[in-house]
């Protein structure tokens, strides 16, 4: 039997995105393991959902940089994702941005899901954004990281609409229930050696 694909998430929230992941690889819809979780944030939801489910969890603080990791946290997580021998970088509300060393060590093997429809409303609160502009179609992006700001070749795309009673909270909660879908899905693809990368494009096997 060939070695399991392994998922190494990273996240600084509450991790709704990565208990969907975590439920459909328990479900048997996604061909994956998941070998580490790791948070920026010492008491992140996401590690708490990564322990109750008995799967290795670790805190790595992020240094002296607000956006980004130091060059020791850097290195730290980098190791620690190689030792987990991880297949793919996946994501989930991480809040700082990935640095030269880290996309090197994993290119084109790190994604991250968005909450638009990129290139609209790149950066933070995106649903507020899109709310805002006025637009009457949003949704949410799962896609490849490189070295811009979501700017990565599209895996995937789920659309939500815009109603015209929408708070940003209403609109925000109605995303993140897409992105539940959405991401799985995604995942799942990359798992089953699905899709390929053509330029920009990417692209999804028939099944
Ligand atoms: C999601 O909205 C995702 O689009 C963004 O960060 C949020 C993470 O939420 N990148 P959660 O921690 O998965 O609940």
């Amino acid at each position: 039997m060939s070695n399991p694909f392994r998922l190494g998430v990273l996240g600084s929230g509450k991790g709704s995105n990565f208990a969907a992941i975590a439920d459909a690889i328990d479900a048997g819809k996604i061909p994956a393991q998941v070998g580490l979780v790791l948070s920026d944030v010492e008491s992140a939801g996401i590690l708490l959902h990564a322990r109750e489910r008995e799967m290795a969890a670790q805190f790595i603080p992020p240094g002296k940089f607000r956006t980004k990791l130091d060059e020791d946290a850097e290195r730290a997580f980098v190791k620690a994702l190689q030792l987990a021998k991880v297949d793919l970088i996946v994501l989930a509300g991480f809040m700082r941005v990935l640095k030269g060393d880290f996309l090197r060590a994993f290119e084109g093997r790190i994604v991250n899901i968005h909450p638009s429809l990129l290139p609209s409303f790149p950066g933070l609160e995106s649903w507020k954004q899109a709310l805002d502009y006025g637009v009457k179609v949003t949704g949410c992006t799962v896609h490849f990281v490189d070295a811009g700001i979501d700017a990565g070749a599209i895996i995937g795309q789920q659309t939500v609409p815009v109603l015209d009673n929408d708070t940003p909270e209403t609109l925000h909660q109605r995303i993140h229930a897409a992105e539940h879908e959405l991401y799985p899905k995604c995942v799942a693809a990359i798992a089953r050696g699905e899709i390929s990368v053509v330029g920009r494009k990417v692209v999804w096997k028939e099944n």
